[in-house]
């Protein structure tokens, strides 16, 4: 029996095929169009070209795995949170999709926390009012286009559209709808005091399920085009975040992960929902019923590193290698702090712990003696120490953070991984298989066609630790002081930058 775990990213859809030993038989990544952003703080993207590019990464993980399509039991689905996809009446898209990271809905996260009340959105919702969320994204369009919002008749996540060309159903799961503020999190349905407050009708939304359940089976005509047998269950599956906990076995409380991709991830699971009276961090249902979690995101940590990147040219140092292997290498040969180099990695607004669609990222304290890869450096420190603040928080709500493993571009990195354990002044671990969303949610699949009977037992017998860090003692201390120069960083800036209200999300918090 073989498993097949898709992920929707940013960057690109990838296709992994598991085995019930739970090893990888083969995977495969398809680029997509990198968003587009036509505006400060915008961002973009077509549907239609996840699903060609997940199509094309199902196509080439099954040829690659060389085994018969009927022998994969069941496909999960994950993907990048909060985007909002619009269909209309004949179910084509009407417009490109506003993802996650996009900015724009500030003045409807304002009129949403005025009118619901500021406390009463986290008692309905266990989450404020914030532009990265789905509701916003519907509003703006509602608000600023109003011809294309006429036309709406549903309303799906980036991986339920996909789901939808692979199966023909609307449906989602519980841990991607809670990044709506259309969810009753707590009771894991949608929210009707939500629905009626946003005068949205609740069926423009997909049916909810809870994530190792099945939704559906691939269609032939999708049969045809990824390599898939037609009548294959797919589950709901879970948002990115969700799934790649469970593929790193963040599945009971005191597991806590801190995962580097495009943006970067704290995730604690909890056994029932913990709540942030200030609204810093998500608290949204886990991929496992009757399961939570919290998590702080910051906007721009990977991100920081492919801006470098494509900003300023870099190259690889050896032939058809990883430029970001040589940005890596380059700065390990820097000094812990980067010698007084601060990087604020706030490129795209941040949401823990500011909430602030209007952050700007800033380089800090740069001299003539500074090298490129000094830079480097500062922005690998800069990212975990915007996730370090998540810790912090975590430490105030009280959630256990006994193991902290890591995931994405921050664990592959040994650089990253020390970094990593020297700011958070805590032992980190790295995964055997560091597969990220796409493998949990072939977790997922396995649990629904019978492979594990629970996503906890999937979880002890797959998830093996493959490396520990301990942080350095003298590189931790000194991480503590330049910690506090980065917390700094944020209102100092805010005050040159923006001399104006700060945003009514925060304030009214
Ligand atoms: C989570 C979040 C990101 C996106 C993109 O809240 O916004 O993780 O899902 O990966």
């Amino acid at each position: 029996m073989h498993l097949l775990g898709i992920d929707v990213g940013t960057g690109g859809s990838r296709a992994v095929l598991i085995s019930t030993a739970g090893k990888i038989v083969a995977s495969a990544t398809v680029e997509h169009k990198p968003f587009v952003s036509i505006h400060t703080g915008w961002a973009e993207q077509d549907p239609r070209d996840w699903w060609r590019a997940s199509a094309e990464a199902i196509r080439s993980a099954i040829t690659k795995a060389g085994i018969p399509p009927e022998d994969i039991k069941a496909v999960g689905l994950s993907g990048q949170m909060h985007g909002a996809v619009l269909l209309d009446a004949d179910d084509e898209v009407l417009r490109p999709a506003i993802i996650w990271c996009d900015q724009r809905s500030a003045d409807q996260c304002r009129n949403l926390t005025t009118n619901v009340g500021a406390s009463r959105l986290i008692e309905l919702t266990c989450n404020p009012a914030l532009t990265g969320f789905t509701l916003p994204k519907l509003l703006w369009v509602r608000d600023d286009e109003p011809e294309t919002w006429r036309r709406v008749r549903s309303v799906l996540l980036p991986k339920d559209f996909v789901r939808f060309r692979l199966t023909g159903d609307k449906a989602t799961d519980v841990a991607d709808a809670s990044g709506t503020l259309l969810l009753n999190v707590a009771a894991r349905r949608w929210s009707n005091e939500m629905l009626a407050a946003a005068e949205l009708n609740q069926n423009i939304l997909p049916r909810v399920y809870e994530s190792p359940e099945i939704t559906g089976s691939v269609s032939q005509k999708a049969a045809d085009e990824t390599g898939l047998k037609a009548g294959t269950p797919v589950i709901a599956g879970a948002g990115d975040q969700a799934a790649g906990a469970v593929g790193l076995g963040i599945v009971q409380p005191g597991m806590v992960s801190a995962t580097i991709g495009t943006s970067g991830v704290v995730f604690a699971a909890t056994n029932t929902p913990a709540l942030d009276p200030k609204g810093r961090v998500h608290t949204f249902c886990h991929a496992i019923p009757e399961r939570w979690h919290v998590m702080g995101v910051t906007q721009g940590a990977g991100l920081s590193l492919r801006w470098f990147r494509d900003q300023f040219g870099v190259l690889s140092s050896v032939p058809d290698g990883d430029p970001y292997d040589s940005l890596t290498a380059e700065a390990a040969g820097v000094p812990p702090g980067a010698d007084g180099l601060l990087w604020a990695p706030y490129l795209m607004g941040e949401r823990t712990p500011h909430l602030d669609p209007d952050a700007r990222a800033m380089l800090a304290g740069l001299t003539a003696s500074h090298t490129r890869a000094h830079v480097v450096r500062a922005m690998l420190e800069g990212v975990a120490f915007s996730l370090k603040d998540s810790f912090e928080i975590l430490k105030e709500l009280n959630v256990p953070c006994d193991t902290i493993r890591l995931g994405g571009g921050g664990a592959r990195s040994e650089l990253w991984r020390q970094i990593q354990a020297d700011v958070y002044d805590h032992e980190v671990e790295t995964v055997e298989a560091e597969e990220g969303a796409a493998y949990g949610v072939a977790i997922l699949a396995g649990v629904a066609a019978g492979a594990w009977p629970t996503v906890d037992a999937a979880c002890d017998q797959v998830v093996t630790t493959r490396s520990r860090v301990k942080p350095d003692p003298d590189a931790a201390k000194l991480f503590h002081r330049q910690y506090r120069k980065y917390v700094a960083l944020y209102p100092a800036l805010r005050s040159i930058l923006n001399s104006e209200e700060p945003h009514a999300t925060r304030k009214l918090l």
